[in-house]
C-alpha cells in the first residue's frame, strides 16, 4: 500500500499528534506529521513562518506538504488543523481513511490554552476558535469516513475509539 493507512484532521490541540503517534504504536506503522515535516524543511517554527510570511504562504507550504505526505507515507498521517481549508488537499483524501477528532470549544481553550503560541488563536482564544470552527466543520465532517469525539477523554481512550470505529 503505498498510502496513509489512517489520515488524522481536525481542529488544533485536539490532539492529531499525541492520538496519531500511539495508533501508529498499535498499528506497528510509521508516523508522519505535516507539521512536523514544513518545520524540519524551512527551519523555523509556524508561527515565525506566519508572522515573517503570512497565513497564505504557510498554506501554500502546507499544501506541499500534504502532497508529499499523502504520496510517500504508508501509515498514519496527521494534517495541521488548516490543511482541510485547502480544496486540493480535500481531493487528496478522498480515497483514505480519513477520521475527524473532533472537541468542544471548552475542551479547546483547556487544551490550547487562553495564550497559546498558535497564530491563529493569539489574541482572543474562544472567539477565534469558535470562527474557525464555522469555517471548517463541515469540511472535517465531509473529509471524514469517522467522527472521533475526544472530549473528556485520554489519548489512549482517543486511540481506542478510532480502532473500534474504523
Ligand atoms: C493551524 C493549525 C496548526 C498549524 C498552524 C495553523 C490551523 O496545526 O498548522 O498553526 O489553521 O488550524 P495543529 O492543528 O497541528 O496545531
Amino acid at each position: 500500500m503505498t498510502a496513509p493507512q489512517i489520515v488524522l484532521v481536525g481542529p488544533m490541540g485536539v490532539g492529531k499528534t499525541t492520538v496519531g503517534e500511539l495508533l501508529a504504536e498499535r498499528l506497528g506503522t510509521g508516523f508522519r506529521d505535516t507539521d512536523a515535516d514544513i518545520v524540519a524543511a524551512q527551519g523555523r517554527s509556524i508561527a515565525d513562518i506566519f508572522i515573517e510570511e503570512g497565513e497564505p504562504h504557510f498554506r501554500e507550504l502546507e499544501r506541499q506538504a500534504v502532497r508529499a505526505a499523502v504520496a510517500e507515507h504508508t501509515g498514519v498521517l496527521a494534517l495541521g488543523g488548516g490543511a482541510i481549508l485547502d480544496e486540493g488537499t480535500r481531493a487528496l483524501l478522498a480515497d483514505h481513511a480519513v477520521v475527524y477528532l473532533s472537541m468542544d470549544v471548552e475542551e479547546a481553550v483547556k487544551r490550547t490554552g487562553l495564550n497559546a503560541a498558535r497564530p491563529l488563536l493569539a489574541v482572543n482564544p474562544r472567539r477565534q476558535w469558535r470562527e474557525l470552527m464555522e469555517a471548517r466543520r463541515h469540511l472535517y465532517t465531509d473529509a471524514a469516513r469517522v467522527v472521533v469525539a475526544t472530549d473528556g477523554r485520554t489519548p489512549e481512550e482517543v486511540t481506542q475509539a478510532v480502532l473500534d470505529a474504523l
